[in-house]
Protein backbone atom coordinates (compact mmCIF):
# COMPACT_ATOMS: atom_id res chain seq x y z
CA UNK A 1 0.00 0.00 0.00
CA UNK A 2 1.69 3.57 -1.10
CA UNK A 3 0.47 6.53 0.54
CA UNK A 4 2.10 9.61 -0.22
CA UNK A 5 2.60 11.35 2.77
CA UNK A 6 1.58 15.00 2.59
CA UNK A 7 3.00 17.57 4.54
CA UNK A 8 0.76 19.67 5.39
CA UNK A 9 1.59 23.54 5.63
CA UNK A 10 2.70 24.39 9.08
CA UNK A 11 -0.27 25.75 11.00
CA UNK A 12 0.99 29.63 11.65
CA UNK A 13 0.60 29.76 15.94
CA UNK A 14 0.45 33.17 17.25
CA UNK A 15 2.01 33.17 20.57
CA UNK A 16 2.94 36.60 21.87
CA UNK A 17 6.49 37.78 21.50
CA UNK A 18 9.74 35.96 23.91
CA UNK A 19 10.10 38.72 26.76
CA UNK A 20 13.50 39.60 26.27
CA UNK A 21 15.85 38.40 28.64
CA UNK A 22 17.99 40.08 30.60
CA UNK A 23 22.12 40.78 29.42
CA UNK A 24 23.87 37.69 30.13
CA UNK A 25 27.22 37.70 32.06
CA UNK A 26 26.53 40.50 34.53
CA UNK A 27 26.76 39.93 38.33
CA UNK A 28 23.88 38.50 39.96
CA UNK A 29 20.70 40.90 40.61
CA UNK A 30 22.20 42.72 37.91
CA UNK A 31 19.86 42.85 35.09
CA UNK A 32 20.12 44.78 32.28
CA UNK A 33 17.30 44.25 29.44
CA UNK A 34 18.28 46.44 26.58
CA UNK A 35 16.07 48.93 24.10
CA UNK A 36 12.96 46.89 26.47
CA UNK A 37 11.07 50.00 25.38
CA UNK A 38 10.43 50.49 22.12
CA UNK A 39 10.72 53.92 20.07
CA UNK A 40 7.11 54.52 20.60
CA UNK A 41 7.53 53.80 23.98
CA UNK A 42 10.30 55.81 24.87
CA UNK A 43 8.78 59.06 22.99
CA UNK A 44 5.37 58.58 25.45
CA UNK A 45 7.10 58.39 28.28
CA UNK A 46 9.28 61.45 27.18
CA UNK A 47 6.12 63.15 26.87
CA UNK A 48 4.57 62.04 30.23
CA UNK A 49 7.96 62.73 32.05
CA UNK A 50 7.86 66.40 30.09
CA UNK A 51 3.77 67.15 31.00
CA UNK A 52 4.84 66.25 34.69
CA UNK A 53 7.58 67.98 35.20
CA UNK A 54 5.79 71.21 34.07
CA UNK A 55 3.84 70.51 37.14
CA UNK A 56 6.88 69.60 39.24
CA UNK A 57 9.86 71.47 37.79
CA UNK A 58 13.68 70.28 37.81
CA UNK A 59 15.65 71.45 40.62
CA UNK A 60 18.85 71.30 42.20
CA UNK A 61 19.05 69.55 45.48
CA UNK A 62 22.37 70.55 47.90
CA UNK A 63 25.14 68.78 49.48
CA UNK A 64 24.28 68.18 52.75
CA UNK A 65 27.74 68.80 54.16
CA UNK A 66 29.16 71.29 51.62
CA UNK A 67 26.17 73.12 50.60
CA UNK A 68 26.91 72.61 47.25
CA UNK A 69 24.48 72.33 44.71
CA UNK A 70 24.47 68.96 42.87
CA UNK A 71 25.39 68.52 39.48
CA UNK A 72 21.92 66.99 38.02
CA UNK A 73 18.78 68.42 38.35
CA UNK A 74 15.97 65.95 39.28
CA UNK A 75 12.57 66.32 40.21
CA UNK A 76 10.25 63.01 41.26
CA UNK A 77 7.18 61.41 40.73
CA UNK A 78 5.43 59.39 43.43
CA UNK A 79 3.77 59.93 46.99
CA UNK A 80 7.63 60.37 47.99
CA UNK A 81 10.72 61.82 46.52
CA UNK A 82 14.26 61.75 46.77
CA UNK A 83 15.85 65.50 47.76
CA UNK A 84 18.78 66.70 49.46
CA UNK A 85 19.88 69.60 51.26
CA UNK A 86 21.67 70.75 54.42
CA UNK A 87 19.45 68.39 56.58
CA UNK A 88 20.71 65.28 54.51
CA UNK A 89 19.47 63.30 51.84
CA UNK A 90 16.00 61.73 52.30
CA UNK A 91 12.43 61.34 50.67
CA UNK A 92 9.98 64.01 51.17
CA UNK A 93 6.09 63.66 49.88
CA UNK A 94 6.35 67.51 48.61
CA UNK A 95 7.91 70.01 45.68
CA UNK A 96 10.86 71.62 47.89
CA UNK A 97 10.10 74.70 45.37
CA UNK A 98 6.18 74.24 45.05
CA UNK A 99 5.23 72.92 47.80
CA UNK A 100 3.05 70.89 46.17
CA UNK A 101 2.56 66.48 46.37
CA UNK A 102 4.55 64.98 43.89
CA UNK A 103 3.12 63.99 39.89
CA UNK A 104 1.90 60.20 40.17
CA UNK A 105 3.98 57.51 39.10
CA UNK A 106 3.59 56.86 35.30
CA UNK A 107 1.33 53.91 34.65
CA UNK A 108 3.65 52.74 31.70
CA UNK A 109 6.28 52.74 35.23
CA UNK A 110 3.64 51.00 37.19
CA UNK A 111 3.85 48.25 34.59
CA UNK A 112 7.96 48.05 33.85
CA UNK A 113 7.40 47.45 37.72
CA UNK A 114 4.96 44.47 37.68
CA UNK A 115 6.78 42.93 35.11
CA UNK A 116 10.61 43.35 35.99
CA UNK A 117 10.50 44.51 39.63
CA UNK A 118 9.52 40.90 40.85
CA UNK A 119 8.55 42.79 44.02
CA UNK A 120 5.01 42.22 45.79
CA UNK A 121 4.56 46.34 46.93
CA UNK A 122 4.42 49.09 44.21
CA UNK A 123 7.15 51.88 44.42
CA UNK A 124 6.75 54.78 45.96
CA UNK A 125 9.53 57.15 44.38
CA UNK A 126 10.22 57.53 41.07
CA UNK A 127 14.02 59.98 40.39
CA UNK A 128 13.62 61.79 37.71
CA UNK A 129 17.12 62.93 36.73
CA UNK A 130 18.38 64.65 33.94
CA UNK A 131 21.76 64.59 32.69
CA UNK A 132 23.07 67.44 30.46
CA UNK A 133 26.08 66.99 28.13
CA UNK A 134 28.67 67.64 30.69
CA UNK A 135 26.97 65.93 34.35
CA UNK A 136 28.03 62.85 35.50
CA UNK A 137 26.74 61.16 38.56
CA UNK A 138 29.82 59.97 41.33
CA UNK A 139 29.98 56.62 42.67
CA UNK A 140 27.68 56.26 45.12
CA UNK A 141 24.91 53.14 46.90
CA UNK A 142 21.23 53.88 46.58
CA UNK A 143 20.77 53.93 51.18
CA UNK A 144 18.37 55.94 51.91
CA UNK A 145 15.62 53.52 51.32
CA UNK A 146 14.38 51.45 54.56
CA UNK A 147 13.54 48.59 52.29
CA UNK A 148 16.86 47.51 50.85
CA UNK A 149 15.21 44.43 49.76
CA UNK A 150 13.03 46.10 46.64
CA UNK A 151 14.91 46.47 43.39
CA UNK A 152 15.78 49.53 41.77
CA UNK A 153 14.45 49.62 38.63
CA UNK A 154 15.93 52.24 36.54
CA UNK A 155 14.90 53.46 32.58
CA UNK A 156 17.52 55.32 30.53
CA UNK A 157 15.82 57.83 27.65
CA UNK A 158 18.33 59.91 25.56
CA UNK A 159 21.91 60.06 25.00
CA UNK A 160 23.94 56.90 25.51
CA UNK A 161 25.76 56.70 29.41
CA UNK A 162 28.63 55.12 30.50
CA UNK A 163 27.57 53.60 33.65
CA UNK A 164 29.84 52.44 36.19
CA UNK A 165 29.12 49.84 38.58
CA UNK A 166 31.17 48.59 41.40
CA UNK A 167 30.70 46.01 44.49
CA UNK A 168 29.40 46.47 47.98
CA UNK A 169 32.89 48.08 49.31
CA UNK A 170 33.59 51.79 47.22
CA UNK A 171 37.55 50.79 46.78
CA UNK A 172 35.80 47.26 44.83
CA UNK A 173 36.82 46.90 41.28
CA UNK A 174 34.14 48.32 38.83
CA UNK A 175 33.21 47.50 36.20
CA UNK A 176 31.65 49.80 32.79
CA UNK A 177 29.39 49.91 30.16
CA UNK A 178 27.06 52.12 28.07
CA UNK A 179 23.01 52.86 28.67
CA UNK A 180 21.47 53.13 25.51
CA UNK A 181 17.77 54.85 25.00
CA UNK A 182 15.13 52.47 26.27
CA UNK A 183 17.31 50.29 28.16
CA UNK A 184 15.67 49.05 31.64
CA UNK A 185 18.53 48.13 34.56
CA UNK A 186 17.01 46.27 37.76
CA UNK A 187 19.45 46.26 41.17
CA UNK A 188 17.87 43.47 43.27
CA UNK A 189 18.79 40.79 45.51
CA UNK A 190 22.58 40.56 46.27
CA UNK A 191 23.29 43.55 43.93
CA UNK A 192 20.64 45.83 45.66
CA UNK A 193 23.78 47.79 47.30
CA UNK A 194 26.25 47.79 44.94
CA UNK A 195 28.14 51.08 44.09
CA UNK A 196 26.71 53.04 40.85
CA UNK A 197 27.86 55.99 39.06
CA UNK A 198 27.55 57.96 35.89
CA UNK A 199 30.66 58.79 34.15
CA UNK A 200 29.64 60.47 31.11
CA UNK A 201 27.08 61.58 28.22
CA UNK A 202 27.59 61.33 24.54
CA UNK A 203 26.03 63.75 23.33
CA UNK A 204 24.56 63.22 19.72
CA UNK A 205 24.03 59.69 20.12
CA UNK A 206 20.30 59.44 20.71
CA UNK A 207 17.62 61.30 18.57
CA UNK A 208 14.45 60.78 21.31
CA UNK A 209 15.06 64.59 23.06
CA UNK A 210 14.67 67.43 21.78
CA UNK A 211 18.78 68.62 23.01
CA UNK A 212 21.76 66.58 23.78
CA UNK A 213 21.28 65.37 27.50
CA UNK A 214 19.60 61.85 28.99
CA UNK A 215 16.87 61.75 31.30
CA UNK A 216 17.25 58.71 34.09
CA UNK A 217 14.46 57.39 35.65
CA UNK A 218 14.49 55.06 38.80
CA UNK A 219 11.68 53.25 40.77
CA UNK A 220 12.02 52.89 44.72
CA UNK A 221 10.17 51.53 47.57
CA UNK A 222 11.20 53.47 50.62
CA UNK A 223 8.95 51.93 53.60
CA UNK A 224 8.55 48.62 54.45
CA UNK A 225 5.63 46.98 52.26
CA UNK A 226 2.62 46.60 54.87
CA UNK A 227 2.49 43.06 55.93
C1 LIG B 1 21.06 56.91 39.89
O1 LIG B 1 21.91 56.14 40.39
O2 LIG B 1 20.30 57.58 40.59
C2 LIG B 1 20.98 57.10 38.41
C3 LIG B 1 21.71 56.11 37.59
C4 LIG B 1 21.60 56.42 36.11
O3 LIG B 1 21.49 57.60 35.73
O4 LIG B 1 21.66 55.49 35.28
FE1 LIG C 1 21.76 55.55 42.39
Amino acid sequence: MSSTLKTAAPTPISRPPARPQPFPGLPEGVLLWQEYLSRAEQEAMVEDVRAAITQAPLFRGTMPKTGKPLGLQMSNLGDLGWFADRSGYRYVPTHPKTGAPWPAILPSLMALWQTLGDYPAPPEACLVNYYGPENKLSLHQDMDELDVHAPILSVSLGDQALYRLGGLARKDKTQSFRLNSGDVLVLTGPARMRFHGVDRIYPGTSTLLKQPGRINLTLRRVNLPPD
